[in-house]
């Protein structure tokens, strides 16, 4: 069964089609920060107003490059929750309209479902797996008994790991999206130069599978104060700073995940979203989970940020058992589980 997906919950305009959960037949990203990058932030309205001027040429390419007419398509998919809701409901209204000009059965998608299943979709689909997910909106490590049976296991008591990466890039001016930035940055720095905390102060036990990372920029921000902000910040300094605060932050998020493996006795862990691009990250996963004893998997960059692959992917489990959603099918722009 192939199934078109899309996603429209930030700012990437996504269109996909997925074949039987696992061929990515096209994988269409129209990325708007250049749109976003002078306000140095994603705008919510210049973000929904983007989404419906691309929409269509996008839907349109990932069909193209697929070679697949609607008539071949078995579902649609898109992603309904979380988001920012503007931009969810181009997405939603898209769908919906084409599932009803082409006839098709129309599915909605969580966002976070969709983001621990690109794992799966990129080959690593043995269950159970421990799921790490970082993004600019969520932090969260779960135990995946299938796709969609997710038990959360630990998440963030404030910003998520990319709002971190993206607030840090902010301090050191290295603009929009910072995570990346951040990341070309602390490529030439030395990550022992500051020890930035790797743990929130006052941190129980019981609490150890949740991650907090407010304090980590909060130490950026008085080591900012301290070394005095009228001095102009070097290029060696800048870099120095930021491979610090890289270490620090993907220290965390490889020993809580190799911690929830031994938790659980799950030792195999796939990570997903855009922090998942990283490439210390993954590095220094490869050389701790050895250690450990434990299987990590990456999909690759494309898979690990925002894209309708993930969601076309997920689609086709719940669209082979029969399952739709109404056309009444609403955004809805908070996550699905707030607590354990
Ligand atoms: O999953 P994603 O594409 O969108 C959300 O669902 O939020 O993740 C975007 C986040 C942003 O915070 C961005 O700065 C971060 O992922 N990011 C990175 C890297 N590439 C993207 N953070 C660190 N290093 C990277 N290479
Ligand atoms: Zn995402």
């Amino acid at each position: 069964m192939k199934v078109l997906g899309l996603e429209t919950s930030c700012d990437e305009t996504a269109a996909a089609v997925v074949e039987d959960g696992r061929v990515v037949l096209s994988n269409i990203v129209a990325s708007q920060h250049a749109l976003h990058g002078p306000f140095g932030g994603v705008v919510p309205e210049v973000a929904a107003r983007a989404h419906a001027e691309r929409v269509s040429a996008v839907i349109e390419e990932a069909l193209t490059q697929a070679r697949v007419a609607p008539e071949d398509l078995g579902g649609i998919a898109v992603v309904h929750r979380p988001g920012l809701v503007g931009a969810l409901l181009v997405g939603l209204s898209a769908a919906k309209s084409l599932a009803l000009a082409w006839d098709l059965p129309f599915v909605g998608v969580d966002h976070i479902d969709a983001h621990v299943y690109a794992a799966h979709l990129a080959g690593f689909d043995r269950y159970p797996q421990i799921s790490l997910i970082v993004s600019g909106g969520h932090t969260c490590l779960y135990a995946v008994d299938a796709p969609m049976q997710l038990r959360v296991l630990g998440q963030t008591t404030d910003d998520a790991a990319g709002e971190a990466f993206d607030k840090v890039a902010k301090l050191l001016g290295l603009g929009f999206p910072g995570g990346p930035a951040l990341a070309r940055c602390a490529a030439s720095g030395n990550p022992s130069a500051i020890a930035f905390p790797r743990s929130a102060p006052n941190e129980k036990p019981s609490d150890r599978l949740d991650f907090s990372f407010s304090g980590l920029k909060t130490a950026v921000v008085y080591h900012l104060r301290k070394r005095g902000a009228d001095k102009p910040l070097g290029e060696a300094e800048r870099a120095d700073i930021a491979a610090s605060f890289q270490e620090a932050a993907c220290e965390v998020l490889v020993e809580k995940t190799l911690a929830a493996c031994r938790a659980t006795g799950i030792k195999r862990a796939g990570i997903g979203g855009g922090v998942a691009c990283n490439e210390r990250l993954r590095a220094l996963f490869a050389e701790r989970a050895l250690k450990a004893g434990a299987e990590i998997f990456f999909p690759p960059p494309a898979l690990c940020a925002d894209n309708g692959a993930m969601s076309a992917g997920l689609a086709f489990h719940r669209l082979s058992r029969g399952e739709r959603d109404a056309l009444d099918l609403d955004a809805d722009p908070t996550p699905k589980r707030a607590g354990r």
